[in-house]
């Protein structure tokens, strides 16, 4: 199996200017690799910095030292610590997706559109996305009266089947996945699971942030520690 992502020596410290210049040191150090289609489950207390590496990844965040090394569909690199803007800007629109912890609604724009919206910009005629977004609302069993109603007003788990199902339809190459099913019972949750095995079995290679150890049992190949802004130990699953 093709190497997907290399992570390498990847630190990121945050300047906290209104504490007179106080630095967080969020990462320092951190190396990691993935294979190609797999999924690798991050694990870590809270505020260890298992976001702060996926917003690195997804270049949200400029690293402070470090490589990220993302191989490309032809098989061409792009370090996303130093690429340039229009370079990520592509790969987001082509290849990578990521799926944040909180859904980030922007007002007036009704779930079917917020849904669909990753599979428009896939080249997909309006009509095919958005039978597709109805297809996968109705699977993780989203109310059919609140498809057309706007997600800023929408419950913390009505929210996140929005984010993942506009994740999912997206169908990228590469997906990054922050706390998917936190806020969902159990048969979404496994709805949710059995969506993001799919996109694997087509071909997605994943990283998952979850603290969920029934999402972490069915997802995940492997398993990274963060421990302290580093990779403690990798367990095998
Ligand atoms: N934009 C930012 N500015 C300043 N500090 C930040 C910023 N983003 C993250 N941090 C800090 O970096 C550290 C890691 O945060 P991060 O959100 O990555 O943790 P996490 O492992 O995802 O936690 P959780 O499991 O609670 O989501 C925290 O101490 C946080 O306060
Ligand atoms: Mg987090």
């Amino acid at each position: 199996m093709a190497k997907i992502l290399e992570v390498a020596d990847l630190s990121k410290e945050f300047t906290l200017l209104i504490l007179g210049g106080k630095k967080i040191h969020a990462l320092e150090g951190l190396s990691f690799e993935m294979e190609e289609g797999e999924i690798v489950g991050l694990t870590g207390k809270s505020g260890v910095g298992k976001s702060t590496l996926m917003k690195c990844i997804y270049r949200t965040y400029l690293p402070t030292a470090g490589s990220i090394f993302l191989r490309r569909q032809g098989g061409e690199t792009l370090d996303l610590a130093t690429a340039a803007e229009h370079d990520v800007l592509a790969l987001r629109r082509t290849e990578m997706t990521y799926c944040s912890q909180f859904l980030h609604a922007i007002p007036r724009v009704p779930a079917l559109e917020v849904v669909s919206e990753g599979l428009l910009s896939r080249k997909c005629s309006r009509e095919e996305a958005l039978r597709e977004a109805r297809n996968c609302l109705e699977r993780l069993g989203l109310p059919e009266e609140l498809w057309d109603a706007y997600p800023s007003t929408f419950s913390g788990g009505e929210q996140q089947r929005v984010n993942i199902s506009r994740a999912i339809l997206s169908r990228p190459r590469f997906l990054l996945v922050d706390e998917p099913t936190a806020s969902l019972d159990l048969k979404t949750k496994n709805a949710v699971i059995d969506m993001l095995l799919e996109l694997k079995a087509a071909g997605t290679s994943i990283l998952l942030i979850t603290h969920d150890e029934h999402t972490l049992n069915r997802l995940s190949d492997r398993r990274l520690n963060l421990e302290n802004g580093r990779i403690r130990h990798a367990v095998e699953v």
